[in-house]
């Protein structure tokens, strides 16, 4: 009989890509995916370790399952993802509710995990097996079929900043073959993408060698580039360390790659890089942020902020501030920072919680300043939007514009994959509202 999988994603768009693989694994025995929770055989919840609040919502999800299930038999309760990794045998103790704790490198055992689960219990895989997860994931195919596609070409840290748990939860840096990433473009590609994200923790660090060259993530976009069905490229997250020459070229040589970079900083201070273990100053990140500027102005960026790092002086602060004013991100995160156990910097001394509330709040009202005045800035303008799908619920369809921008319009579906102009009307601080343009250039993407 067919059983029916709920799977539930948070965190990072890794996340996201890996719940769309393990998907297609678990299809292969019988597994069919059901948006309603209560007819659900077994739940997969695909977690998020980065901050102590995504990880209590793990714990927050269940608690919500347990109600629903508790006068019907008992689905399997899979914890996937990074909380699974770092915890593993902690979580079966806390919580008897779940049945399998298994983390991102071990992907390529879930079906016979769920198989031993079936007759024998079998309830925890957390090695760290990264080449295996990919060879695995090669053999099946890729069955995403949306226009906006995530394709992960590197996993994993060897940065080990000293308040992130990546390291320790995806294990090391690994890059997968470019054949294989191209390979999966293609079908990407065939299944209707017509944009694709590379991925990955560290994704511009990506290097592969074959036959003693190196290919880079500069390699990867060139290659891409020559798709016409494929409209834009992006990737994500980078390292301010991993900004090489070739990937700033390619903001000068390739069309289809999007005007927007997201590179976290964290803080506008030395002193607290270098407390952070971040490996890169102010000034490099400047000197990068301006190259690339260069190339083009209409190139925006957006970052990650730590509000609060152990050590973090009002000065500190102000230095970040500073950044904030001078370069005008359109969009960036901003966290207070939230220790993590089995980090360098899990049992530094935490910066008094109303101090760093003010802080965060002074830095937000920069960020999102600006956020509203660029996304004002689109008003009474024509922009190129690709369209993704239509709202659930409603006849307006939803698409990005170049800088990542969401964009909501009325629409038919049968627009749903073309890039279309679109006549912004309004505003907020997330999204641009308007009406498509009734125009010549409307073409089939
Ligand atoms: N690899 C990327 C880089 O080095 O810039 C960042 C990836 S990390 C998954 C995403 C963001 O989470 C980080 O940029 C950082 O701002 C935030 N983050 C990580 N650990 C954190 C912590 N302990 N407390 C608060 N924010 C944290
Ligand atoms: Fe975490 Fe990014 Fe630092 Fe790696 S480089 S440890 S993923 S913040
Ligand atoms: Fe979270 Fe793991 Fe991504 S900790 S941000 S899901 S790499």
């Amino acid at each position: 009989m067919e059983k029916k999988i709920f799977i539930k994603t948070f965190g990072c768009q890794m996340n996201e890509y890996d719940s769309n693989r393990i998907y297609d694994s678990v299809k292969k025995i019988g597994f069919k995916k059901t948006n309603d929770q209560k007819n659900a055989d077994c739940f997969i919840l695909n977690t998020c370790h980065i901050r102590d609040k995504a990880k209590e919502k793990v714990y927050h999800e269940i608690g919500r399952i347990k109600k629903i299930y508790k006068e019907k038999a008992k689905p399997i309760m899979i914890v996937a993802g990074c909380v699974a990794q770092a915890e593993n045998q902690e979580m079966l103790k806390r919580e008897p509710f779940i049945d399998v704790v298994i983390g991102p490198q071990s992907y390529h055992k879930i079906n016979d995990l769920l198989k031993k689960f079936v007759s024998n219990n079998q309830k925890e895989e957390t090695e760290f097996d990264t080449i295996s997860k990919f060879e695995y994931f090669d053999k099946i195919k890729n069955e995403s079929n949306k226009i906006s596609a995530f394709l992960t070409i590197q996993e994993g840290c060897d940065k080990f900043c000293h308040f992130c748990v990546v390291p320790y939860t995806r294990g090391p840096e690994y890059s997968r073959p470019f054949s294989k990433i191209l390979s999966e473009a293609e079908i990407l590609i065939k299944n209707g993408a017509r944009e694709i994200t590379f991925l990955g923790q560290n994704v511009n660090a990506y290097s592969y060698f074959e036959n003693s060259k190196e290919y880079r993530i500069s390699n990867l976009i060139n290659e891409l580039e020559k798709y016409s069905e494929l409209k834009r490229i992006r990737y994500t997250t980078s390292h301010p360390r991993d900004m090489t020459d070739d990937l700033i070229d390619c903001y000068a040589n390739n069309k289809k790659l999007m005007p927007f970079v997201h590179l976290p900083i964290q803080s506008g201070s030395n002193k607290i890089l270098k407390l952070m273990n971040r490996k890169h100053t102010v000034e490099e990140y400047i000197n990068t942020y301006e190259k690339i500027k260069k190339i083009n102005s209409e190139i925006e960026f957006s970052s990650d902020f730590i509000i609060s790092y152990p050590g973090e002086t009002n000065d500190d602060f102000n230095e970040t501030l500073e950044l904030v004013k001078k370069i005008k991100f359109i969009n960036s995160y901003s966290f207070i920072f939230s220790p993590r156990p089995g980090t360098k910097a899990a049992d530094l001394k935490l910066i008094d919680y109303e101090i760093s509330k003010e802080r965060l709040n002074k830095i937000q009202k920069y960020l999102f300043d600006h956020q509203i005045s660029m996304n004002r800035s689109f008003e009474k303008k024509s922009i190129e939007v690709l369209v993704e799908n239509k709202i659930q619920g409603q006849s307006k369809l939803f698409g990005r514009n170049k800088y990542l921008n969401s964009v909501i319009f009325d629409g038919a579906e049968n627009n749903i994959g073309k890039m279309l102009n679109v006549k912004v009307e309004s505003s907020n601080q997330n999204s641009l509202f308007g009406k498509i343009e009734n125009n010549k250039s409307m073409r089939a993407a």
